[in-house]
């Protein structure tokens, strides 16, 4: 099997294709043949060096895939061979064929082509648990999606709107209109906009209910001050550290900016901060299931739909990264094989 493997940390031209054995299901795993893997801003920051849950290079990074059962190990009775599937992994994704523990592999609806189902795991759990579970997130509220462009943001966008809340979205400029055909109600052009002043105007003076924040550094500080009483902030990222290569000058600005949060504050000022990284949620099955079937079911009744931006054959994953990486993409990126 193919699979592209980061050799040594650096920029978007060190992946390499290699050639692997194909690998064997144990008990309990299934195998997949891939058709389509997705790319997640974590596969970049690995690949620069900045993830510390990422296994040293050589590496193979990924995620999700969406592809075929082809071999069963024992004691599987769900899903089939045969079956088409998407699949959670704990890194591999980006290869051809790989092997996961069963209950990490769902079938996914006829409605859906290869690109769109890889665009699913990730970035829609992760919306689902930040909005549904942590913030509890209700009709009427208000919230506010950074990077509403990218693969979270639009899933968080869709679920977000399908609890009936308003959306302001945070973006480079040339997205908004696509942004506002997704749900979003107000848009911001975050890099060069006063962010807090027209949270503010827009929400005349009162603040958010819930913000989605994946920017870290002094972002999270910002955003805790955005928050209206009762207001639930999660963090789920630094993309604030991330550029071409390591940058150590970005690094330290961004940790250096990193609030510790008050407790006095929090009880006084009535506000929630969650922190969340779903690829640490993997064994959590229980609290996965139901979500993943609340998705499943979303996406047949075409309620929620996957936006795939672009989709790069597997082994051009380091344009994949650079398109991602130029701000280019609206919705998901995704690799086929
Ligand atoms: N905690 C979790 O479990 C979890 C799970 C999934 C994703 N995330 C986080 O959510 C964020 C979005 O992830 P994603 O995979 O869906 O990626 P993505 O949003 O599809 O793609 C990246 C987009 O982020 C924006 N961006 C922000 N900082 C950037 C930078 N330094 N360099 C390039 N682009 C930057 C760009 O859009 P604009 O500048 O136009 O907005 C870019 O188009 C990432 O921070 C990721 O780590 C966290």
């Amino acid at each position: 099997m193919r699979q592209v493997v980061i050799p040594r940390h650096g920029g978007p031209e060190v992946f390499e294709l290699r050639d692997a054995p194909e690998p064997v299901p144990g008990d309990g795993e299934v195998r997949i043949r891939v058709r389509a893997a997705g790319v997640n801003f974590a596969d970049i920051l690995a690949r620069i060096g900045l993830y510390p849950d990422a296994p040293r290079p050589p590496v193979v990074v990924g995620y999700e895939v969406a592809g075929v059962v082809d071999a069963v190990g024992a004691g599987v009775t769900n899903p089939h061979e045969g079956d088409r599937v998407i699949a959670l992994t704990r890194f591999g994704g980006y290869s051809d064929s790989v092997v996961v523990p069963a209950p990490l592999a769902f079938r996914f609806p006829d409605e859906l082509s290869d690109a769109e189902a890889a665009a699913v795991p990730v970035t829609y759990l992760t919306a689902a648990i930040a909005l549904y579970r942590m913030a509890a997130l209700s009709s009427g509220e208000t919230v506010l999606v950074h990077n509403a462009g990218g693969g979270l943001g639009i899933a968080a966008t869709q679920l977000a709107r399908l609890r009936r809340a308003t959306v302001i979205g945070t973006a480079s400029a040339s997205k908004h209109d696509a942004l506002r055909s997704f749900g979003v109600e107000h848009t911001i052009d975050y890099r060069h906009a006063d962010v807090e002043q027209e949270v503010r105007r827009l929400t005349r003076g009162r603040g958010l209910d819930v913000i989605l924040d994946p920017i870290g550094g002094p972002s999270f500080l910002a955003s805790y001050r955005m928050l209206a009483p009762l207001g639930r902030l999660v963090m789920l990222g630094i993309s604030s550290m991330a550029s071409e290569r390591r940058n150590p000058w970005l690094v330290l600005r961004s940790w250096w900016g990193t609030p510790s949060f008050n407790p006095f504050s929090l009880i006084n000022r009535n506000r929630g901060v969650f922190g969340l990284n779903v690829g640490h949620l993997w064994e959590e099955r229980r609290a996965l299931q139901p979500l993943m079937s609340l998705l499943l079911t979303e996406l047949s009744a075409g309620r929620l739909q996957p936006i795939v931006a672009k989709t790069f054959p597997l082994d051009r994953a380091g344009d994949a990264h650079r398109f991602i990486q130029s701000r280019a993409n609206i919705g998901k990126v995704v690799l086929t094989t």
